[in-house]
């Protein structure tokens, strides 16, 4: 049985008061519970998280693939490793609209995060125009199949897949238990192919897209839904808790 994974992503929000009281609230619920839990953070806050934070994983949200250079306004891995970061979220659908992220720049991020010895959380999902066009399993798997090129099983089992339905980020709109379900399970049958089923198995899948204290439980009860990525939903300490406690 996979342990479910609950990472908050506060994308560009949060202060260093902010993230302190956060870490101080949510500790009890996370130390009680049998979840994984984590947050990614903005590059200000990763440091000041990683040295106060106890029991919750912390994560970047981004990270350059090369070892340094004329990369102005980028974080390179080593700086991360540096400051003892162990998680990395890659491919966010605001990375990839916004800010130049390709298949191909997730797939380097992802060999060299590895070889680091860090976990990369590698973000796929479709857009509203592909979902209606009944493509997305296609679309998906096809960002996974360029995001695993030239990793070996055994490298692929350090990492953590984030299934995030562009048109739900943000919008309320989360996607059904049972449609993000289905996603989820078709992403193990290709890693499968990709790799072979005891890998695929193993394989942390999880959810995100307006996930929150009141659709949480029944994503997680989904077979292959073994965790969620949390926008909106992480940024108070008493929602955070609500999305650990999601079994009561
Ligand atoms: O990475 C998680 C994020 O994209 C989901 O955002 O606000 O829809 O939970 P939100």
């Amino acid at each position: 049985m996979r342990q479910k994974v609950i990472f908050g992503n506060w994308k560009m929000n949060g202060n260093k008061e902010g993230l302190i009281s956060f870490l101080k609230k949510v500790e009890k619920a996370i130390k009680k519970s049998d979840v994984k839990a984590g947050l990614a953070l903005p590059f200000t806050l990763l440091e000041i998280g990683i040295n106060k934070a106890k029991i919750i994983d912390i994560a970047a949200q981004n990270v350059h693939f090369a070892t340094n250079g004329a990369y102005t306004g980028e974080v390179s891995i080593a700086m991360l490793k540096e400051i003892n970061a162990k998680y990395v979220v890659i491919g966010h659908s605001e990375r990839r609209e916004m800010f130049g992220e390709t298949d191909e720049t997730v797939n380097k991020k992802a060999i060299e995060l590895i070889k680091a010895g860090m976990t990369p959380i590698i973000c796929c999902g479709e857009t509203l125009e592909t979902k209606e066009a009944k493509k997305t399993v296609t679309w998906v798997n096809g960002q996974i199949k360029k995001a695993y090129k030239n990793i070996s099983a055994k490298d692929a089992l350090k990492t953590i897949i984030a299934y995030e339905p562009i048109w739900a980020i943000g919008t309320g709109k989360t996607a059904t238990a049972n449609d993000a379900e289905i996603v989820c399970q078709k992403i193990r049958e290709n890693l499968a192919k990709i790799y072979d089923e005891k890998v695929a198995d193993q394989i942390t899948i999880q959810y995100g897209g307006s996930v929150n204290p009141s659709n949480i439980s029944e994503l997680m009860s989904q077979k292959n839904i073994d965790g969620a990525l949390v926008g909106g939903a992480s940024l108070k300490a008493d929602d955070f808790i609500a999305l650990i406690n999601y079994k009561k």
